[in-house]
């Protein structure tokens, strides 16, 4: 099955977005988006995380301020929340969307809330309508995760204005790849207050490593090329070289896991310039990843019912996750690999019960089945039919009585 083996996500790069290396770059990332976000101020970041650490430092917010936020997360992004002094309240999940729940939010709000973290997950649009009408209300800031969300609209608009800030990350296992780097959005009357975030990350020729490094992973996860360079170099780090394969490949939580604001290299012209090039047909790509999306769909036929999320309901997702609810997640992967259809259990987790956050425990059902229930498969544009199929099979076996 090696050659076979299909990644649980890709990027779809050209080598054309690849020699945007050697192109000298678009100077700002407005270019680079096109028009779109256009009401905003778009300002670099090493990662994603930095974007979230950067709104933080600069937004009215105290030590001992509440944030609410989906307790079904990114672990790392709560860390940096509690790094910065700030309590993360943990709210429930809609379980159709594994987005956050606005029913939740009125009995989880207190006189210390100060901020709703809302997270597009995989790349489903969350409620914004009645997220953004509950901080009007409350005087409340609003911060959106955009990490899974270029190309997911609301009301036919990219997500990522409503609120006053958001982050948006374009690591090689997103939508939108540079080869690392993030942004911060930034919305609303007091966006031109808010410096441009400076971080003291590292600098010369060491600092090309990490791109260097991400090149290769980009490369090695091109479908294709994949079951015979990337998986089983993965594999045989897993099986001879753990501590290798945890960092190159992290699949679980660790709670050791520390924010390093200097621990990135910095965002580079030639990101933005990747981030131009692939805008340019983000609209192309996220109809094939939601084309990818139905051919699976339709080839369940009826059991489809059972284990479908509702992505669309509270706009259009772009499609670039793809989780199935499944009865046993975990004897559905084990299902997908033996077919070679790579997938993850447990992509995201229940924050709500990780033990270095059990500070802030709280009782999050939905989030607690999503962490146990949804598998993510692939779902992108250069899936074949016979792929479709294959991802279907294994889909079908895990249903059967
Ligand atoms: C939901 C979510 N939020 C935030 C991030 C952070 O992005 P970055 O890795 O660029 O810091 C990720 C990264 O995978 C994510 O999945």
């Amino acid at each position: 099955m090696v050659g076979r083996t299909l990644p649980r996500h890709s990027s779809e790069l050209t080598w054309r977005d690849y020699l945007a290396i050697l192109a000298p770059g678009v100077a700002h990332l407005e270019e680079a988006w096109q028009g779109r976000l256009e009401q905003s101020r778009l300002l670099p970041t090493p990662t994603g995380r930095h974007a979230l650490w950067a709104f933080l430092e600069q937004a009215p917010l105290k030590p001992g301020d509440e944030i609410l936020l989906a307790a079904y997360n990114f672990p790392p992004v709560v860390q940096v929340l509690v790094q910065r002094g700030l309590v993360p309240v943990f709210v429930d999940i809609e379980p159709q969307t594994l987005t956050l729940d606005p029913d939740h939010l009125p009995a989880r709000a207190s006189q210390r809330s100060r901020m709703v973290l809302v997270t597009h997950m995989f790349g489903h649009p969350a409620d914004l309508t009645r997220i953004s009408a509950f901080c009007r209300d409350r005087n409340l800031l609003l911060f959106e995760d955009c990490a899974h969300a270029p190309g997911t609209l609301q009301k036919g608009t990219q997500v990522g204005s409503v609120g006053d800030g958001a982050l948006f990350s374009f690591g090689v296992y997103k939508i939108l790849n540079s080869l690392g780097g993030g942004m911060l959005v930034l919305s609303g009357p007091d966006a031109d207050r808010f410096a441009v975030p400076r971080f003291s990350v590292r600098s010369g020729p060491g600092s090309l490593v990490e791109p260097l490094a991400r090149l290769l992973f980009s490369i090695g996860s091109t479908p294709g090329l994949f079951g015979w360079t990337l998986h089983p170099f993965l594999r045989f780090c897993q099986s001879r070289l753990p501590s290798l394969a945890r960092t190159l490949d992290p699949t679980d939580n660790d709670p050791e896991y520390r924010f390093d604001p200097a621990g990135r290299a910095p965002f580079r012209p030639f990101m933005a310039e990747m981030i131009r090039r692939q805008v340019s047909r983000l609209e192309a790509n996220v109809a094939g990843r939601r084309a990818a999306a139905e051919g699976i769909r339709s080839r369940l036929g009826k059991r489809a019912e059972q284990i479908w999320l509702h992505p669309d309901r509270h706009g259009r997702s772009n499609a670039s996750y793809l989780g199935v609810r499944l009865p046993d997640a975990a004897e559905g992967a084990r299902l997908c690999r033996a077919q070679g259809v790579g997938c993850r259990q447990r992509e995201y987790l229940d924050c709500s019960r990780l033990p270095q956050f059990a500070a802030w425990a709280a009782d999050c059902p939905e989030s607690t089945r999503a962490e146990k229930e949804i598998l993510r498969i692939p779902s992108y544009p250069s899936l074949s039919d016979s792929d479709q199929e294959r991802i279907a099979r294994a889909l079908l076996q895990t249903l059967q009585p």
